[in-house]
């Protein structure tokens, strides 16, 4: 992100906290990634990247203007139909995203939480998942909960 981009960013949060209209709950569906790459001439998988970055952005500036529970819908249960070599992309990025951002959430006293069919996710992302939950717990400013391999039937089954 450019420096000019960044400052006006900073104008509009501030801006946005005065006016107390920050809601309490935010939720996201991740989409457009391929899109953003193939306009690009770039493969998928650059968008996914690029996904990863602006999931940092938007968490960061959250928590700054005082929203307190930010869901992400990341993966959803359609998205196990993708080419095999894209969804171990996805679980890759995934992984190393948690690993990466642990400290960084940590230190934002953000809190991850989780939501969706965690067990059929590969065994080395449930364990990194549960490591950053466990470890981000008592964390207070904002909860960052991530849905993974969710479904509208699931959320109906859990509810
Ligand atoms: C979002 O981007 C990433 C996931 C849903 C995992 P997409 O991969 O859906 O990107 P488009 O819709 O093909 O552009
Ligand atoms: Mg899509």
């Amino acid at each position: 992100m450019g420096k000019k981009q960044h400052n006006s960013d900073k104008l509009l949060q501030e801006e946005l906290k005065k006016s107390g209209e920050i809601p309490d709950h935010i939720a996201i569906i991740m989409d457009g990634n391929g899109r953003w790459a193939k306009r690009r001439g770039l493969p998928r998988a650059a968008g996914h990247k690029r996904g990863v970055d602006t999931v940092r952005d938007i968490v960061e500036a959250c928590a700054e203007i005082g929203v307190k529970y930010l869901t992400l819908y990341t993966f959803s249960t359609e998205n196990w139909n993708r080419p095999k070599d894209e969804v171990s992309t996805l679980m890759r990025l995934l992984l190393s995203s948690l690993k990466a951002r642990l400290s960084e959430l940590d230190k934002n006293d953000i809190k991850l939480t989780s939501i969706g069919d965690l067990s059929s996710l590969p065994v080395e992302v449930q364990k990194q998942l549960r490591t950053d939950i466990e470890k981000t717990r008592n964390n207070k400013r904002m909860t960052l909960n991530l849905a993974l391999s969710y479904s509208g039937r699931w959320e109906l089954i859990k509810a």
